[in-house]
C-alpha cells in the first residue's frame, strides 16, 4: 500500500528513524560525492572522515585531508593503507586555513568537505580547532564548491573552547546570503551533556 497522509496521521508502510548525527552528514555527503571526484577532509584527526571520503571518491579521485598533528597523519596513514585506500589520499601536515594553496591549483570544483571540530579523540585534549581557522578555511571552501555541493561541520561544545567556537560559527554562517546557501544546523534537543550538532552548507 502506498504510504499517504489522512485524517492527521500517516498510513502505510512508512518505517524510519531519525539518524545519529554522524550517520546523517555521512549521507549527505553520499548524495553529492561521486567517483572521481576532489573533496576535503578540513580535520583528519585519525582518520574516519578521510577513509569514508576516499571509499567514496576512489582510486581516480583525490581527498586532501589537512591537520595540525604529525600524530594524526600517522594515524590516518595507517588506517588508509590498511583498508587499501591510500593512493587517492593527500596527507598534509598543515592548517586548513592554508587550503588555498592546493585548491587553487584545480582544475574542477570540489563536491565536498567534512570538518569534525574539538580535539582529536584520543590525543592531546589541548590541540583543538579555532573559530578563526575554521571560518578562514570555510571561506575558501565555500570559493571552490560546486553548485549543490555540500561542506559539513559536526560542532563539539562540550569543552572549553567548544562553546566560543560553537557561538562565532553560528554567528557568522548564519548571515551567509540564503540566494547563495542553504545552510541546516541538525541537532538532537532533548539530549544530556552538550551532544554534538551538524551544520550542512548546500552551494546553490
Ligand atoms: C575532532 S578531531 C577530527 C576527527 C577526525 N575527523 C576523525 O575522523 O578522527 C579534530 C582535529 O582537528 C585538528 N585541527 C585543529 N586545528 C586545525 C587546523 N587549523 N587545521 C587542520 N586541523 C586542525 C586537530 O589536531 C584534531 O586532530
Amino acid at each position: 500500500m502506498e504510504p499517504c497522509y489522512s485524517s492527521g496521521i500517516w498510513e502505510g508502510d512508512i518505517e524510519m528513524s531519525l539518524q545519529a548525527i554522524l550517520p546523517f552528514t555521512r549521507s549527505l555527503l553520499q548524495e553529492v560525492v561521486d567517483r572521481g571526484d576532489t573533496v576535503v577532509d578540513a580535520t583528519m584527526g585519525n582518520g574516519l572522515d578521510t577513509l569514508f571520503l576516499a571509499t567514496l571518491v576512489g582510486k581516480d579521485g583525490t581527498v586532501f585531508a589537512y591537520d595540525i598533528q604529525e600524530e594524526a597523519i600517522q594515524k590516518t596513514k595507517e588506517r588508509l593503507i590498511r583498508e587499501g585506500q591510500l593512493t587517492q589520499a593527500q596527507l598534509l601536515l598543515k592548517g586548513h586555513e592554508t587550503m588555498e594553496e592546493e585548491l587553487s591549483q584545480l582544475t574542477k570544483p570540489i563536491s565536498a568537505a567534512m570538518f569534525n571540530l574539538g580535539y582529536r579523540p584520543g590525543g592531546d585534549k589541548e590541540i583543538v580547532t579555532y573559530p578563526k581557522s575554521t571560518i578562514q578555511a570555510l571561506h575558501i571552501l565555500s570559493r571552490y564548491l560546486k553548485k549543490d555541493g555540500i561542506i559539513t561541520l559536526v560542532v563539539y561544545s562540550g569543552h572549553e573552547q567548544g562553546k566560543a567556537e560553537k557561538t562565532a560559527l553560528l554567528d557568522e554562517i548564519r548571515a551567509w546570503d540564503q540566494s547563495l546557501y542553504s545552510i541546516l544546523k541538525y541537532e538532537f534537543i532533548n539530549q544530556l551533556n552538550h551532544p554534538p550538532f551538524l551544520i550542512a552548507i548546500q552551494k546553490k
